[in-house]
């Protein structure tokens, strides 16, 4: 081995290196040479000078330039390969020092073992469940060796599913055992039907795409999410920020209306009827979801800075370019529930569409009104996501992430229990959220009644985020949450596209073996007298005894039992069917 010295010689280091400085504690050199202390034989074939350095025959010298161009050409190549190539968007976005990266991800598990963390300390989404969720975007084995590394014997409120050894009922998933066969999952009940909507559908797949924005998140991550949607047969939830051309790549939509009225405005900022119209019916949306709260951040308005208001998002959103956007905290359209309840019939009978709204959970006077409100029956919201305060955002102050709102599971069962109390339960599709497209949180969701649920952050870890938390500095990693264009060309759409399908896919094919485990049909039909939550050693109680829920709560009607019964036992073994299922006017028209 040798250094580089002066000139053309090649020197083997005495001098300043012999005492080892650059390997000294505060990791610099104060004598600006390089290298390190050496003991060295001469360079093969080298003449040593006078001065203790060796001055190398014209073969080696030549040998070395050789090497060295060989090692930058090698460094060259991989650059442009990590440019070029579209599998890795981290690659795409850090030629070569990205692979860095994967060398710590492969020594990862070594080094959090006994440095850093456990599988299951890293949040929101720990090692394990992003691991699952990564296996599943990729097709590859989802399977995990050894057994549990959950403390489950000490754990406080840890949920048990309670499988049943004998059953008639339930689904044979061997076919689909281990290998990445989809399974189709329609929603137990039919969205609008209790109100008669003209355009009423039954969702072709309980697990959909939650609400995200285009300005959020890139236009190249909803392409991929939309793409994926289409493919996976889902719903693709526009989120506020109006529905752009990156929207358009065949998934079903559903139109998402924030208190700005994005897309759907007039020049004052207010909601324009006409302007909705013309909007859902120039893409494939299926239904419309009113957004009163979001729970990272419930009641906060925001703030689109006037250097973000690009000509494309100007358009999109129906606001002037290059001026400041204000979302006000409240809807201006309505501002109680009765009005609320009047706007809601006003666009479902302009669109013909089912209308819902999503909402963090709170004070609860707003949810006892609305019941109270819908139970004559001549006015109503066709479904209802509630979003746990656990869920995610571009961007929020952390006091509302960490305080404003309740977990999912304490807030789902307190409007689940409003409604049931108020016998409405089967006229309202319940959707949820909050890092449920993990099987067990989904499985504990449709126990406690969900009928659908959206997935946000597990699909953006489908399509490569890395859990850095960085989205609300613009300069996400994997080009997911940004708009630089040089990160988001990282990623990839249609090879994205294909992750989301797949992980949807296969969370679907999860959820229906635990179904089949516990002996029932369909994952919605799953009760919560199936799930026992353990207190470490001290206590269990059933999810029901927990949530308070009285017999018969959290499942569907018996009508909607048997017809999901019917649709379960025709789908029977054959791939699924391509896209949503109409049921209302349109149904009759197309028959
Ligand atoms: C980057 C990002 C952007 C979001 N944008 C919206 C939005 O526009 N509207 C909305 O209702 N929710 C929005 N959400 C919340 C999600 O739709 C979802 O309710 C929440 O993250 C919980 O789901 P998860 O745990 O699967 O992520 C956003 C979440 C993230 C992470
Ligand atoms: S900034 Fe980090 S957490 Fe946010 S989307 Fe990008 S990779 Fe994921």
């Amino acid at each position: 081995m040798v250094l580089k010295g002066v000139n053309n010689r090649w020197c083997r280091g005495r001098r300043p290196l012999d005492r080892g400085a650059g390997t000294d504690r505060d990791g610099g050199r104060t004598d600006g040479s390089i290298g390190h202390a050496l003991t060295l034989a001469p360079a093969p074939g080298g003449r040593e000078l006078s001065d203790g350095c060796t001055l190398l025959p014209m073969s080696a010298k030549k040998s070395l330039l050789w090497s060295a161009s060989a090692g930058l050409a090698g460094i060259t190549g991989l650059a442009a390969h990590d440019v070029l190539q579209k599998k890795h968007s981290l690659l795409r976005a850090f030629p070569v020092v990205g692979h860095g990266r994967y060398f710590v991800e492969t020594i990862g598990p070594e080094l959090r073992q006994y440095i850093v963390a456990s599988n299951d300390e890293e949040r929101p989404f720990s090692r394990d469940q992003r691991s699952y969720i990564y296996s599943a975007a990729k097709g590859v084995n989802t399977y995990f060796g050894f057994g549990t590394d959950n403390d489950i014997e000490h754990l406080e409120g840890y949920p048990v599913i309670k499988h049943r050894t004998f059953t008639g009922d339930a689904p044979d998933t061997a076919a689909a055992h281990g290998s990445h066969d989809d399974a189709t999952l329609p929603c137990a009940k039919v969205l609008g039907a209790a109100r008669g909507r003209r355009k009423a559908f039954r969702p072709h797949s309980i697990v959909n795409v939650s609400a995200m924005s285009y300005g959020s998140l890139s236009a190249q991550a909803i392409r991929a999410l939309n793409g994926g949607a289409a493919a996976a047969g889902c719903l693709h939830n526009t989120g506020e920020g109006g529905l752009s051309d990156h929207h358009r790549q065949g998934g079903d939509l559903i139109l998402q209306i924030g208190t700005a009225y994005f897309g759907c405005r007039d020049s004052d900022g207010r909601f324009d009827l006409d302007k909705l119209v013309a909007l859902t019916e120039s893409a494939p949306v299926r239904a419309i979801e009113v957004k009163l709260s979001q729970g990272a951040k419930p009641g906060l308005g925001g703030v689109l800075p006037a250097a973000k208001v690009t000509p494309e998002i100007a358009r999109i959103r129906g606001i002037p370019e290059g001026e400041d956007c204000i979302s006000p905290s409240r809807h201006t359209a309505f501002h109680d529930v009765d009005s609320m309840l009047d706007w809601v019939e006003l666009v479902a009978d302009a669109t013909g569409l089912p209308v819902g709204i999503k909402s963090a959970v709170g004070d609860m006077t707003f949810w006892e009104h609305l019941a109270e409100q819908m139970t004559g029956g001549d006015r109503g919201v066709d479904f209802v996501t509630v979003d746990g305060g656990e869920g995610g955002t571009g961007a929020a102050p952390l006091v509302f992430s960490d305080s404003v709102s309740m977990p999912f599971r304490a807030g789902f069962t307190r409007v689940y229990s409003v409604f049931a109390r108020a016998g409405l339960t089967d006229r309202i599709v319940f959707v949820g959220s909050g890092k449920l497209g993990l099987p067990d949180n989904a499985m504990v969701a449709f126990a406690l009644g969900a009928d659908m649920l959206n997935v946000a952050r597990e699909a953006m870890l489908a399509i490569g985020c890395l859990q850095t938390q960085k989205c609300h500095t613009g300069h996400c990693p994997t080009g997911v949450a940004t708009q630089n264009r040089w990160l988001a060309r990282s990623l990839d759409p249609e090879l994205k596209a294909g992750r989301t399908a797949s992980y949807i896919s296969t969370l679907r094919r999860d959820l229906l073996k635990v179904a089949e485990a516990t002996g029932v049909l369909h994952p919605a039909l799953i009760d919560c007298d199936d799930i026992e939550i353990f207190f470490g050693q001290s206590s269990s109680r059933s999810l029901r005894d927990v949530a308070g829920y009285e017999a018969g709560w959290g499942q569907p009607s018996r009508a909607d039992r048997d017809e999901l019964a019917r649709i379960m036992a025709e789908l029977g073994d054959e791939s699924p069917a391509p896209a949503q299922i109409p049921t209302g006017e349109d149904a009759q028209q197309e028959a």
